[in-house]
């Protein structure tokens, strides 16, 4: 590790003896932060879930994405492509929510059962119209979650279903019977039941999946999950479809006539640049303004968790029913050429920024977020892995989900900050956003993002109740706000060793280079 000069460490210890308050600003495009690390007060667990994927058939998230099928020239695996398997795997995403989104209230699971050439071809008229094979049903959607080492999020169709398809579903999936639909799973080349973790009771049922009204939609909720009936060891949690944003309404008629009867209630919250839906902004070639009205528009989501959170708790004061950001992201215009409809964009530096904050937020209210699904894992919004026939790249959001796997299941704690606000034209936003958790391996891991993109972060932290013997370190930046991964140059954005980072006495300092995501191992 790199030591810093004794005079700056002096200084900053001089500053540390009294109020967090103040900092010094040092010449040369440095600013200083203040942290205060609890690490003897360990705070909830972090359920991993928060780290969830979410796939829909929608462009190219499932059909060259993840599925080509088993005569496809590109390697494969039973149909599932190699490449995306393996970084999938190796990303160790704990929870994957599919088929939709708006497709899952127009998708009928047994369209997509039994051979594959008897399977119907139906529209998918949420995205495109373009024509759906089935060829990737509930079987393959279970052998691939099985493959990446996830657990299952399965979508209903509350919109276009009823009760008993619901019902039908659950048991075909879970029942080591011999009831019919038990024997037609087996038949289909499934002996053993799956587990179901978690399954949702239609999707943004106020828009896309039936334009409901809460006060009706809370009665489907009722009326669904009276009929899943499976003994408790296999029954899958049940979600309600939650609010669009600041819809808290929305909330209180859920949590208030519904809340007993489900285990999680959803929140679907997307980041536009400029927080149009007609004008979002592109993904590339953006400027000042763009980055941090972007940064400030994701920072909404704390708001939005904090307020829909204390709405639950008047109904849920033992916060029984869980949080579950189901959908969450960043959302741009769509790449020029590409079908609009297939929601096609790139991914920058930009989105590993909003992707820590966002993780952050979770992290922060980890006691009722207890699963989190970020909009969409392949070649969809902001995604994970982008494919191009054959070729696949991982964007700088892969990279984030990678270092934060020390958060999965980890105990988090409490991490406070002071840092000067990073501005630009009208916006603020602070200059630093930070979570801290002890993981499971024993380590305590602090992740801290540096907003702004020009002036390099002196981040001194004062670290109670840990006496650390050693750190390193991760650092994901770039020389330009919207540098992103390519086919041609798939490595311009990932991490790389982090050496600016010294204990002291009771103290950490590192310094973050300017738009950077770095994490922080402590021992
Ligand atoms: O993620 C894309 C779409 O956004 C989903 O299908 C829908 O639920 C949301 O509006």
């Amino acid at each position: 590790m790199r030591s810093i000069p004794t005079l700056l460490f002096t200084g900053l210890l001089i500053l540390a003896g009294g109020s967090f308050a103040a900092y010094a600003k040092p010449a040369g495009g440095t600013e200083q932060a203040k942290l205060v690390l609890r690490a003897d007060k360990p705070g909830s667990k972090i359920d991993r879930d928060i780290f969830g994927q979410f796939s829909e058939h929608l462009g190219a998230g499932i059909y060259g994405g993840i599925w080509v099928g088993p005569n496809s020239d590109i390697p494969n695996t039973d149909g599932y492509r190699n490449d995306v398997l393996a970084a999938l795997k190796a990303l160790r995403g704990p929870v994957l929510r599919w088929p939709g989104g708006c497709f899952a209230d127009l998708y009928h699971w047994r369209d997509g059962i039994g051979p594959r050439d008897k399977r119907p071809v139906r529209l998918n008229t949420t995205w495109g119209g373009v024509e759906e094979n089935n060829a990737f049903g509930l079987h393959e959607f279970m052998g691939f979650a099985e493959a990446i080492g996830a657990d299952v999020y399965v979508n209903a169709n509350v919109g276009t279903g009823s009760p008993k398809e619901v019902a039908d579903l659950v048991e075909y999936i879970t029942s080591p019977s011999h009831s019919a639909l038990a024997e037609e799973r087996r038949a289909n080349g499934r002996a053993e039941p799956w587990k179901l973790r978690w399954l949702a009771m239609g999707n943004e049922t106020w828009g896309c999946g039936g334009n409901m009204r809460p006060e009706y939609y809370a009665d489907l909720v009722r009326q669904y999950a009276t009929f899943v009936r499976v003994p408790d060891e296999r029954k899958p949690k049940i979600l309600a479809s939650g609010a669009n944003s600041e819809d808290y309404n929305w909330t209180k008629v859920l949590m208030s006539r519904a809340g007993q009867y489900i285990d999680a209630y959803s929140l679907h919250y997307y980041t536009l640049p400029e927080g149009d839906w007609s004008h979002k902004g592109p993904a590339t070639g953006f400027g000042e303004k763009a980055w941090i009205e972007t940064l400030s528009h994701a920072l909404k989501m704390e708001e939005l968790v904090r307020k829909h959170s204390a709405i639950m708790d008047k109904y849920d004061p033992k916060r029984r029913v869980a949080l579950a950001v189901d959908e969450w992201g960043n959302w741009y215009d769509p790449e020029p050429g590409t079908n609009p409809a297939f929601l096609v964009q790139q991914n920058t530096l930009r989105d590993a920024l909003t992707a820590a904050i966002n993780i952050d937020i979770f992290v922060h209210h980890a006691d009722r977020v207890r699963m989190a699904n970020i909009a969409q894992m392949v070649n969809v919004l902001q995604a994970m892995i982008l494919t191009d026939g054959p070729r696949m790249v991982l964007t700088p959001t892969y990279y984030v989900f990678q270092m934060y796997q020390p958060f999965q299941d980890a105990t988090a704690l409490p991490l406070t900050v002071n840092a000067p606000a990073y501005r630009f034209g009208s916006f603020s936003v602070p200059g630093v956003y930070a979570a801290a958790a002890r993981g499971k391996d024993g380590l305590v891991h602090v992740a801290l993002a540096n907003l702004d993109p020009h002036r390099v972060m002196q981040v001194t932290i004062q670290i109670d109740g840990l006496a650390a013997r050693s750190v390193d370190g991760q650092v994901l930046t770039a020389d330009a706000m919207d540098a992103a991964n390519t086919f041609a140059a798939p490595d311009r954005v990932k991490p790389a060793p982090f050496g600016d980072a010294t204990l002291g006495k009771g103290t950490l300092t590192a310094t973050l280079p300017a738009k950077s995501v770095v994490m922080l191992n402590l021992r």
